[in-house]
């Protein structure tokens, strides 16, 4: 197999890229990843047309062979073609690049060593571990243990919805931090103390003066090790081959502050892409949702923005080492993608109805990871359906602010996994995957508009594709 080309990361003509790439190498793929993936959704591009209906390798087939099945070369209007964003050789895949393997949904990734079991087990056991006031918990926060909202099963979701609130004046976002925004806190430790020492801690509230308020759904943690290990330059890669072939689509990565060393760094995580790493977001979750201070995250959160209410702060001290933040991320780094289901007749179909109708524009099929010290992270091939980025989803955006993501700019939320899952969208308000679809508006409309356009056995093969993921 002739892979010359194919590791290409850095696209800088995307469009002369794919063209010399068909010519000089049209067999090169990643046959091994591809084949250890049943159903595997990887295609390249087989036209150099701008804007041209781009081949879509059959599901289940997909492989050496099946990338030069069909193609077009007949430019077509952004309405009515899916372009592709890119496939995965762009992003990084040669020959020795091979697919992440799921076990169940829940369980750890496969092909894991024994010392990496047991630090999966180890760190679940954690995941799910209730703290208490002795332990840190509060003085405010939302739940006493991460398993209580990722749960159903462990790492997932249980539909847990918390709030975001802040005030938006001229254009300008405040987060009201000095009234405990933009994250609400809504339970508390209640009454502390004895004698002159008496103090209730209350949860929090959102303010009169908020006129923004927003609902968060808890998401699925399921393969984020993997996600975690694509690297920045990747989804940098990503942003400037979708700005080049589907700029109506275009999305924006959100350059953040890694707390640990103070780099800006890409964010992936959350709705917003607002946490670029998942080290970073055990801290902060175990602070902001917990209430357990940590060495990357040592502050307490101000019950409704008044720090002098810690002046009655039972653990005023570290209230973690770090040890259970490092636990938390074992579980998460380790914990594997969900597993794919049977692919019907009419999810392959519903692939390239998907294609065609723009969804993979932002949802991209396919991702690459980098080098890991897990064997089991180190240079796959995974599913997820998303590039991470961020898109303008007009009345669909949340009006919360945070890093750059601007109100109405929400992260590309990864498809994977949604069978097992029964409410969509960052506040949790489409009960239904249809639902989802034609809540989708700005720069997903046009997107939107080719669903509506679908005729009922094309929606229905589109449906079905959907709940395979
Ligand atoms: C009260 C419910 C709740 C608790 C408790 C909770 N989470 Fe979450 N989690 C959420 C919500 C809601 C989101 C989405 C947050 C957002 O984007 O604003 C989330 C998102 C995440 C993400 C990002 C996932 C992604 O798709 O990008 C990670 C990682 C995470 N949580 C880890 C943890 C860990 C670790 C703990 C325990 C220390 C924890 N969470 C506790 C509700 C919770
Ligand atoms: C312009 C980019 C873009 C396009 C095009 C797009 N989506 Fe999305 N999609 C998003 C974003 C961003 C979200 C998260 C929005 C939110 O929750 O506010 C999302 C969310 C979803 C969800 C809900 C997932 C969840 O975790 O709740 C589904 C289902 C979905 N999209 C399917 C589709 C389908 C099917 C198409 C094609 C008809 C499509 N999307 C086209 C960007 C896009």
């Amino acid at each position: 197999m002739n892979t010359a080309n194919s590791s290409r990361m850095s696209v800088s003509a995307p469009g002369e890229n794919t063209r010399r790439r068909s010519q000089e190498n049209p067999g090169a793929c990643i046959g091994a990843a591809v084949d250890a993936f049943r159903g595997a959704y990887v295609r390249r591009a087989q036209s150099v047309l701008r804007g041209a209906l781009i081949a879509l390798a059959s599901l289940g087939l997909a492989g050496c062979g099946t990338h030069r099945t069909a193609s077009s070369t007949t430019p077509v209007a952004p309405e009515t073609v899916g372009a592709l964003t890119a496939d995965a050789t762009e992003l990084g895949a040669t020959s020795f690049t091979t697919a992440a393997r799921a076990t169940t949904l829940g369980g750890p990734l496969g092909g894991l060593d024994a010392g990496s079991l047991a630090r999966f087990e180890a760190g679940r056991d954690e995941f799910m571990d209730e703290d208490d006031v002795e332990e840190g918990l509060g003085p405010v926060f939302n739940e006493a243990s991460c398993v209580t909202c990722h749960t159903g099963p462990v790492g997932g979701t249980n539909g847990r919805v918390e709030t975001r609130f802040g005030r938006m004046v001229g254009g300008r976002f405040d987060p009201m931090e000095s009234e405990g925004g933009s994250l609400l806190q809504d339970h508390a430790i209640g009454e502390i103390g004895a004698g002159a020492g008496v103090f209730t801690y209350a949860p929090e509230s959102v303010p009169t003066e908020a006129n923004v308020r927003a609902g968060r759904i808890t998401t699925p943690l399921f393969g984020l090790g993997l996600v975690d290990a694509v690297p920045d330059g990747t989804f940098l890669t990503l942003a400037r081959l979708e700005a080049f072939r589907t700029p109506w689509a275009r999305g924006t990565p959100n350059m953040v502050t890694e707390v640990a060393t103070g780099a800006t760094r890409v964010g992936r995580f959350g709705w917003k892409a607002q946490v670029p790493t998942l080290q970073q977001f055990s801290g902060d979750a175990y602070v902001n949702e917990m209430g357990v201070t940590n060495p990357d995250f040592p502050n307490e959160n101000c019950p409704q923005g008044d720090c002098t209410k810690l002046a009655f702060n039972p653990f005023p001290t570290l209230n973690n080492d770090g040890e259970a933040v490092e636990q938390f991320f074992d579980f998460m780094t380790l914990l594997g993608p969900p597993p794919r289901a049977e692919h019907s007749y009419h999810g392959q179909a519903g692939a390239q109805v998907f294609e065609r109708i723009g969804c993979a524009s932002c949802h991209t099929p396919s991702l690459v990871t980098g080098p890991s010290p897990v064997a089991a992270l180190s240079h796959k091939v995974f599913f997820p359906f998303s590039d991470f980025l961020l898109h303008d989803m007009g009345a669909l955006g949340d009006g919360i602010v945070q890093g750059q993501a601007g109100p109405r700019d929400m992260r590309t939320a990864p498809l994977w996994g949604l069978s097992s899952r029964s409410a969509y969208l960052h506040d949790g308000r489409a009960k239904s995957i249809q639902d989802a679809i034609t809540a989708h508006g700005g720069q997903a409309a046009a997107a939107r508009a080719g669903y509506y356009r679908l005729g009922p056995g094309s929606r229905a093969q589109l449906l079905a594709f959907l709940r395979s993921l």
